[in-house]
């Protein structure tokens, strides 16, 4: 966030003028910076030294390739909870021996894939899930190397639509059941038992959660080691929050200490699957100012872009910054920030202040690197965004902007004749 800045009442990342690279691009695009990607993810590396570390960077926060392929040259992982999100890893440079497999409705399909492909294990979600891993290994002549999601059953106090790990979510395995399945671990010939999982939820801006989370996992830990059971993995899972709007969120050295001193004792490997973290702050959207309406309360900003692109503030009430690429006034006013979706949920802000602008303006949306592109749709018949990588002081388009034929060849229009 830190990185943006005004000179000469242009907005510049860095040393990039942004107003400079949107008049290269038709409107509205998405707009990555590769460097911050790579920052952030050498962020936690260099800090999860003191163990043998698996960073699998959470696919579902945006799995353009060109994306993946900055943090697969550096080594990650992926996190993934479908078919198409492990074939997109592997298709974009990850080994397979680094990709883990979570999510609660594994399909025969998908799980047979993963063994297939060797993948490093799957996060189980459910006693049905084991049983079909089990069979499904058992009829390929495989060894199915599994971990337990466990569910410890906390509030983390995020948003609730993004809480995974307490008593209502449908994510993980209770402590208590997982424990039933550990004693009767080897009626399941086909099973390697890797360790635990656990992902709690997202955007968590305090390390009290994860403390008390790992602290229950623990616990079951040593549970685990007294039946003489051996733990290879802890996948500790993501959830690291971003600061969206300047405002302290976790201190990433104090994270990693949380599960240094945790784990000190045990011969482990550590999994990590953060998305936010690497990809939330390394994106932004850039759009225009289509045209500005007036009310008789408000004053609406009417975006190019809309909920259709970018869903977070609609679903989640998210806050997400809007800076204008040039300063042309000096003014400020107060907008209700929008776009052109049918939709009263279809808004970015309301009543936020801002540098007077003029229609035809470019602004930009701040932090929508993650959940942004990957939770687009066609809503109201919109064409999904182009995606520009800037890296390295060049910018390099890495996806191109839906077309109509694009998206009509996959109708069927003479199906019943
Ligand atoms: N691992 C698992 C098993 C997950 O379910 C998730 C996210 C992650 C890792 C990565 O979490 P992160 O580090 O990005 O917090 N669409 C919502 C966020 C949903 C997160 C779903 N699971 C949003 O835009 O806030």
């Amino acid at each position: 966030m830190t990185n943006f800045r005004y000179t000469d009442n242009l907005l510049y990342y860095n040393d990039l003028c942004l107003f400079d690279i949107a008049k290269k691009y038709s409107t509205p695009f998405y707009c990555y910076f590769g460097n911050h990607i790579e920052n952030q993810f050498n962020a936690i590396k260099n800090l999860f030294n003191f163990k043998p570390t698996l960073i699998a960077y959470a696919l579902k926060a945006n799995s353009n390739r060109s994306l993946i392929n900055v943090l697969s040259k550096l080594g990650a992982g992926a996190d993934t909870v479908s078919g198409w999100e492990i074939r997109k890893a592997l298709d974009s440079g990850i080994l397979s021996k680094n990709i883990v497999f979570s999510g609660v409705g594994k399909s025969h399909e998908e799980i047979t894939y993963s063994l297939e492909k060797n993948i490093k294990q799957i996060n189980v979600e459910s006693i049905s899930e084991l049983r079909l891993i089990n069979n499904i290994a058992k009829n390929l002549g495989m060894i199915a190397p599994i971990s337990l999601r466990v569910n410890p059953e906390i509030d983390v106090g995020t948003h609730k639509n993004i809480i995974t790990g307490d008593e209502n979510s449908k994510f993980g395995i209770i402590f208590e059941e997982a424990k039933n399945l550990l004693v009767s671990l080897n009626q399941f010939s086909s099973l390697a038992f890797m360790g635990f999982s656990i992902h709690i939820g997202s955007q968590i801006n305090s390390i009290k959660p994860f403390k008390l989370a790992f602290s229950k996992l623990l616990e079951l830990v040593n549970f685990t080691s007294k039946l003489g059971i051996e733990i290879k993995t802890l996948d500790f899972g993501g959830g690291i929050g971003i600061s969206y709007n300047d405002a302290d969120t976790i201190n990433i050295p104090d994270y990693a200490k949380l599960i240094k001193d945790l784990t000190h004792t045990l011969n482990i490997k550590i999994i990590l699957e953060p998305g936010r973290f690497l990809i939330g702050n390394s994106g932004i959207i850039i759009a225009k100012v289509q045209y500005i309406k007036t009310t008789k309360n408000k004053k609406f900003l009417i975006l190019n872009t809309g909920m259709n692109d970018f869903i977070r503030i609609s679903l989640y009430e998210a806050y997400h910054k809007i800076l204008p690429l040039e300063i042309n006034d000096e003014h400020q006013d107060y907008y209700d920030i929008v776009g052109p979706v049918c939709e009263s949920s279809d808004f970015f802000a309301h009543n936020r202040e801002l540098n007077r602008v003029r229609e035809g303006d470019l602004v930009a949306i701040l932090g929508t690197g993650a959940y942004g592109y990957s939770m687009s749709s066609n809503y109201n018949l919109r064409p999904k965004l182009a995606e520009v990588l800037l890296q390295n002081g060049k910018d390099v388009l890495i996806r191109k902007q839906e077309t109509y034929e694009d998206y009509s060849q996959l109708e069927i229009v003479d199906g019943l004749t």
